[in-house]
């Protein structure tokens, strides 16, 4: 029996449903029939703490399933093995998701020391080999200032071998480096991103102390359903805020309120970075890299670099948009985000539908981002990572969080 979530468009069209309540809904019909093996494919988009737990507690009473799924607590809690596809092959690495990192961690210090090893060896074979082809070349020479009789009884006097010789000798050793050379095993460098920030005062980010307020912020949908009552909210610049709260207490809500911005005031310098649910602002006839570029205010080196850090090759930067996979698309959206004159960012669950290394790579960034961040997540690991500060949703008022307790 297999769970599939739904897509984030099909989950925006039941506008009414939160989306950790359509999660719910779908876990509780999984759960309902027995199975001898479960499929689940990204269980814990959208769902709250007490979701996961739920979730958690049914894992542990199946003895065997296939798990797809961005949680990496959830991963480390309930996974023996951990399948990875990587470049088209298929890896087994026994242990949870931590051990599976600390063994491609492991390989990757290997990789490079091998390199190093390679490069090393390389270098002194090289060296080696030019001293031999040089010596060679000095050796066919007579002596400078002697007759050729002269050379010749020199070298037979001294049972020297002849010049000739000797310089045949060194030729072959100069010919043996070199097949040595040639047989090594050669050693790719393993792949490390390079590290180049954007220019965050290219933004021309603001300088207020508060970037956005509301001082009594009431807000009922029109079929009555309340959702804040006299709520006091505030954004502090350069926080990176969690907006954090149960299924259905009304972050999505805040966010769509603050894109909206009638009942929440943003200062005049900020400008809102934001990722569109259907990212339909991604033109399609363009290559990736044009895409990136369309609305970049950094440097074209700046451009390619955050594409290669959003884990975008060299090839695939030539890719037309069209053919990009979902995944691929939010990294894209990331990377125009980050590249754009935003500098305040108003994200909403940006790592859901996401594989690992996409989150970990758009974690990477967002956890040294400049500017100001109010974003809502239920991926404990990317919390704790990125987020300086955190709000919480109770009883229709918005109330200060300490991440201690987290
Ligand atoms: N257009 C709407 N009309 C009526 N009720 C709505 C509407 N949109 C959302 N709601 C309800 O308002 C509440 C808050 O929804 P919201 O999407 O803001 O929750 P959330 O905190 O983002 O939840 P989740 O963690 O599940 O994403 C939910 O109970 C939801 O069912
Ligand atoms: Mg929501």
């Amino acid at each position: 029996m297999i769970l599939r979530m739904f897509g984030v468009k099909e989950l925006e069209g039941s506008k009414s449903v939160s989306g950790g309540e359509g999660t719910r809904l779908r876990l509780a019909e999984l759960f309902s029939k027995e199975s001898p093996l479960y499929l689940i494919d990204e269980p814990t988009s959208h769902l709250d703490a007490e979701g996961v737990e739920y979730l958690a507690q049914r894992l542990w009473s199946i003895e065997t399933f296939v798990l797809v799924s961005h949680d990496r607590e959830l991963l480390d809690a309930q996974c023996d093995s951990i399948i990875e596809i990587e470049h088209g092959e298929v890896n087994r690495y026994e242990g949870n998701y931590s051990s599976y990192l600390e063994q491609k961690k492991r390989a990757f210090e290997r990789a490079s020391f091998e390199y190093e090893q390679y490069i090393g060896e390389m270098e002194r074979l090289t060296s080696a080999y030019r001293v031999k082809k040089e010596q060679a070349k000095n050796a066919a020479k007579k002596p400078r200032g002697m007759s050729s009789s002269e050379a010749k009884v020199r070298d037979f006097s001294s049972m020297r071998r002849s010049p000739k010789g000797k310089a045949k000798g060194l030729e072959r050793s100069a010919e043996n480096i070199k097949k040595r050379m040639e047989h090594m095993e050669v050693k790719e460098k393993p792949k490390e991103l390079p590290k180049i920030r954007p220019l965050f005062s290219l933004t021309d980010p603001p300088r207020n102390p508060v970037i956005m307020e509301a001082e009594s912020l009431s807000f009922t949908y029109p079929n009555g359903r309340e959702i804040f009552r006299n709520a006091v909210f505030r954004l502090m610049r350069g926080s990176r805020t969690v907006l954090l709260g149960e299924n259905g207490s009304g972050k999505t809500t805040l966010i769509r309120l603050i894109l909206e911005g009638k009942l929440i005031r943003t200062v005049p310098k900020a400008k809102l970075g934001y990722l569109k649910q259907d990212l339909s602002d991604l033109d399609d006839t363009l290559t990736v890299l044009e895409c990136a570029a369309e609305t970049s205010v950094q440097s074209p080196t700046v451009v390619r670099n955050i594409l290669a850090r959003l884990l975008f090759t060299a090839r695939d930067i030539e890719k037309p948009v069209s053919v990009l996979s979902g995944g691929e698309r939010v990294r894209l959206a990331f990377a125009r985000i980050f590249l754009s004159d935003a500098n305040v960012l108003v994200l909403d669950e940006p790592t859901n539908y996401l594989d690992i290394p996409s989150v970990e790579a758009i974690q990477a960034m967002l956890a040294v981002y400049e500017g100001t961040m109010l974003f809502t997540s239920h991926d404990k690991t990317f919390v704790r990572a990125v987020a300086t500060d955190a709000l919480l949703i109770e009883n229709k008022k918005i109330v200060e969080y300490d991440l201690s307790d987290y």
